[in-house]
C-alpha cells in the first residue's frame, strides 16, 4: 500500500520519525481519508445497531449528525442536476474546478493560489496532520471537539493532547492551555465554531496562538460551521502569510454532505508540502455535480443569510423551551448545541429513538451530555414535545 506514496513523500515521512510500518497507514489516510472513513462506518454502525430491527432511518427526525435540515439551495441544486447530464466528461467545460477556486477567491477576497478543492474537508484535515505532525510533533485539540484528527493521530502513533474546554470562559477553546499542554506540537487544531458545543474562539485568541506557537507548527482552523455564526474567519491570517490552514466544507450550510465538496486554504508552499505524498490527484478527482452546485452556492449571499436566520429561530425556540424546563445547555453560535442531562445520556438517546427522534452522540469526557443538531422549526418542535414526554421529573 505504501507503494502508492511518492519516493519524496516516503523519505520525508521516515526523516520525520514515522515508522516504515506506518507508511501504509499514511497511504490509507491520504488515499481517501480511510482511517476516518472506517471510524465513520463504525459510528454509523453503532447508530444503526441502536435502531430497533427494521426501523427505517428515513422515517426519523434526524438531528444527530449536524447535517442541514433541507437540501442545497434550489438554484444551486439545479446546476448540479444539469451537470449530471454531462457526467461522461471529467470536466465538461474544462474550467469547472478553476471556476470553483476563482469564485471562492473572489467572494472571500483571497489569492486564488491559496485555495485547493477536495471531495469534502476530511481529506485535507487528515492530510494536514500527516504533514505537520509526526511521532515527535504531536496534535493538540480541545476536548470535546471534532474527532477526525484524534482518529488520524491514534492511527499514526502521533502524540495526542486534549485540552478541556473552559467552563469559566464560556466553553471556548483555551489556546493558552493548548500551547502549555504541548509547547512542541506539530498541529494545533481549532474547530471554530467548535463541534459539538457551537462555541466560538475569538480571532484574537487564534492570532495569539499563531504568534506564540513553535516554529514550523501549524494552526489548523476548521471552519465547517462558520456560516452559521458571525465570528470572523481566520482566512485573514492566511492572507497575511501566517502558518495557518483553514478548512471549509460544503456539507453544512450548503447542505451538500452527500455530494462531497470541501476546500483547504493556505499558503502555496504549505499546500505543496501537503501534496508531496501523492501528487495533486485527490484535489482533481471531484464530483462535477458537487462542483457545479457548490460554486453557485458560494455566491448566494441572501440565501445563506436567510438560512442562518431560519436556523437561529429554531435554535432560539428550543433554548427557550429548555430554559422553561430548567434543562441545562451550552449556548451555541452554530447549528448544534450540547445538553447536560445531569445523568447518563445513553438511555436518554434511546428514549428519543423510541419517539422516532435520532439525537447526536456523547463525548467520553462528557457522558451525561448529548449533541443536538438544530433541525427545521418543525423538527425542533417535535424534539421539544418528545423531551417533555421523556423528562417528566
Ligand atoms: C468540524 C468538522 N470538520 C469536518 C467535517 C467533515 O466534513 P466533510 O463532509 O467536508 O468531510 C465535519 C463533519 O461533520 C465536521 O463536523
Amino acid at each position: 500500500m505504501s507503494d502508492t506514496l511518492s519516493i519524496e513523500g516516503r523519505e520525508d515521512l521516515l526523516a520525520r520519525g514515522y515508522s516504515r510500518r506506518n507508511l501504509g497507514r499514511v497511504a490509507a489516510v491520504l488515499g481517501a481519508g480511510l482511517a476516518f472513513k472506517a471510524t465513520l462506518r463504525n459510528a454509523h454502525a453503532r447508530a444503526m445497531t441502536a435502531l430497533p430491527a427494521g426501523q427505517d432511518v428515513t422515517k426519523l427526525v434526524r438531528i444527530g449528525s449536524n447535517e442541514c435540515w433541507t437540501g442545497p439551495f434550489p438554484a444551486a441544486a439545479k446546476l448540479g442536476a444539469e451537470a449530471v447530464f454531462h457526467g461522461n466528461r471529467y470536466d465538461p467545460t474544462g474550467n469547472m474546478r478553476t471556476n470553483l477556486i476563482k469564485t471562492f477567491a473572489s467572494t472571500e477576497n483571497m489569492p486564488e493560489e491559496t485555495v485547493m478543492p477536495w471531495g469534502g474537508s476530511s481529506d485535507p484535515l487528515c492530510r494536514t496532520i500527516v504533514t505537520f505532525c509526526s511521532p515527535t510533533r504531536g496534535l493538540v485539540t480541545a476536548d470535546p471537539s471534532y474527532e477526525a484528527g484524534w482518529v488520524t493521530a491514534e492511527w499514526l502513533n502521533i502524540p495526542l493532547t486534549k485540552v478541556p474546554l473552559d467552563p469559566q470562559n464560556g466553553y471556548k477553546t483555551d489556546v493558552r492551555a493548548m500551547l502549555k499542554a504541548n509547547p512542541n506540537a506539530g498541529v494545533y487544531y481549532i474547530c471554530n465554531p467548535n463541534n459539538p458545543t457551537g462555541t466560538v474562539t475569538p480571532l484574537e485568541d487564534i492570532t495569539w496562538l499563531v504568534e506564540n506557537k513553535p516554529k514550523d507548527a501549524i494552526v489548523l482552523v476548521d471552519e465547517a460551521y462558520i456560516h452559521f455564526s458571525d465570528t470572523p474567519s481566520a482566512l485573514s491570517l492566511v492572507r497575511e502569510g501566517k502558518d495557518v490552514v483553514v478548512l471549509r466544507t460544503f456539507s453544512k450550510m450548503f447542505a451538500m454532505a452527500g455530494l462531497r465538496l470541501g476546500l483547504s486554504i493556505t499558503r502555496p508552499d504549505l499546500h505543496q508540502k501537503m501534496m508531496r505524498y501523492d501528487g495533486e490527484n485527490q484535489s482533481y478527482m471531484l464530483p462535477i455535480p458537487a462542483v457545479a452546485c457548490g460554486t453557485k452556492s458560494l455566491t448566494m449571499h441572501n440565501d445563506i443569510e436567510a438560512r442562518k436566520h431560519e436556523m437561529i429561530a429554531a435554535r432560539n425556540m428550543t433554548f427557550a423551551h429548555l430554559q422553561k424546563r430548567g434543562i441545562s445547555y451550552i449556548p451555541s453560535d452554530a447549528n448544534m448545541f450540547v445538553i447536560d442531562w445531569k445523568r447518563p445520556a445513553a438511555p436518554i438517546k434511546d428514549a428519543f429513538l423510541k419517539e422516532k427522534i435520532l439525537i447526536g452522540r456523547s463525548w467520553p469526557v462528557w457522558p451525561n451530555a448529548s449533541r443536538i443538531t438544530v433541525g427545521s422549526m418543525a423538527e425542533m418542535k417535535a424534539f421539544c414535545a418528545a423531551l417533555d414526554r421523556i423528562i417528566t421529573a
